[in-house]
């Protein structure tokens, strides 16, 4: 494999922390080295598995140069580091979304121009803006919102947006950040020759996702059915009908195993990354799924205001990544839900305090 020095940003969080863990496994030549401030609740839970893999940890903040500097000499960065909720910033303040993803970012582009290192950026799919998906034609069926298809949009078909949907128009501040990002990456790669790739994942899920209310809503549904708490769907008059696709976070880990293993791709291109429509579920549905599974069935309540950055429905359509690296996603959203149940099934009373 090409890369052998690895830096994770934000490496003890889910998306991170599973990714070391898949690269040493993978690779078992290679150093992962996962950097983290820990600001996420429930990160540090990872520390102790990242060590029983001979990930290495360095406690510090992508923000701070003094902290970068830290680092030892790399090959690739990935950059995971960031206020993932798309809910940041709407109530309250910017600067903790904005000087995290953007100002991380930076710092990982800088360390990686001074090292002549590659950097992967987990971007979003929130870069596309909320009122061209909302427009999309769709109708209403029994348990969740269907796009129509007959949109003559660039990007999109009925089984989802591909990466030439319009960029145009607002998206929230994360989606701004993940954006802003995105094109610095681009200009770092084409100034300073730095290998560089972009995922731009729609919502992943899996063991080890300290869900909550704002982000990481599969993780959330399960946790809420094995502590048996209440359930809110928000927006949309309260049906619960809204949809995304999910993606297993060992699918994605499996990508960017092989996106690793081919460097002359890594110019700066972005791919969307989704399980796409055969992997996609509302709300309603989770619930079910979470019900057949459990045998529980908690309260769930409908509350009718919408957040600003609501989106009715987003499916991936990510067939550009899946020619280029032959990829496809292996698992189901019931393999999705049954693996994250088990997890925290398995340390339901270590994980009473983060997810109940
Ligand atoms: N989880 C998803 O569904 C999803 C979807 C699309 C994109 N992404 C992106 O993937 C990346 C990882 O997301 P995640 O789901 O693992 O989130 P996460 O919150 O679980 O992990 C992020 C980690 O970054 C750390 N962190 C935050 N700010 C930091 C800072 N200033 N310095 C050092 N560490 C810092 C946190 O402590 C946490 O451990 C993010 O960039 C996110 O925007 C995630």
């Amino acid at each position: 494999m090409h890369f052998r020095r690895i830096v994770i940003s934000g490496g003890a969080g889910f998306v991170g922390a599973s990714l070391a863990l898949a690269l040493k496994t993978a690779f078992p030549g290679i150093s992962v080295l996962a950097f983290d401030n820990l600001k996420r609740r429930g990160s540090e839970l990872n520390l102790a598995r990242l060590r029983q893999h001979g990930v290495g940890f360095l406690h510090g903040d992508v923000r701070c140069p003094e902290d970068v500097a830290q680092w030892p000499a790399f090959d690739l960065v990935v950059d995971c580091a960031a206020e993932p909720s798309v809910q940041a910033g709407i109530h309250g303040d910017s600067l903790p979304v904005v000087a995290n993803n953007l100002g991380g970012t930076i710092q990982c582009l800088e360390a990686a121009r001074r090292h002549q290192a590659a950097i992967l950026l987990l971007s979003s799919s929130r870069v596309y803006p909320i009122e061209r998906l909302n427009a999309l034609a769709f109708r209403e069926d029994a348990t969740r919102f269907v796009w129509t298809g007959s949109d003559q949009v660039p990007g999109f078909s009925a089984r989802g947006i591909a990466e030439d949907f319009p960029l145009a128009g607002r998206r929230s501040l994360y989606g701004a950040t993940k954006l802003a990002s995105e094109l610095l990456v681009q200009e770092y790669a084409w100034i300073y020759q730095i290998p560089a790739l972009i995922d731009r994942c729609g919502v992943l899920a899996g063991p080890w996702q300290m869900g909550k209310v704002d982000q990481g809503v599969v993780a959330l549904w399960a946790a809420r059915h094995v502590f048996g708490r209440e359930l809110t769907y928000f927006g949309y008059g309260g049906s619960g009908k809204q949809v995304r696709d999910l993606l297993h976070i060992e699918d994605f880990c499996d990508l960017v195993c092989r996106q690793l293993e081919r460097p002359a791709a890594w110019d700066g291109r972005v791919y969307n990354v989704g399980g796409g429509q055969d992997v996609s579920a509302s709300l309603r549905e989770l619930t079910e799924l979470c019900r057949t599974l459990t045998g529980v069935q908690v309260p769930v309540r409908g509350r009718a205001e919408e957040s600003p950055a609501d989106i009715r429905i987003y499916l991936t359509d990510a067939r550009r990544v899946a020619t280029d690296f032959g990829w496809q996603p292996q698992r189901s959203v019931g393999d999705i839900l049954t693996d994250t149940l088990a997890w925290i099934a398995r340390c339901q009373s270590e994980l009473r305090e983060y997810l109940a």
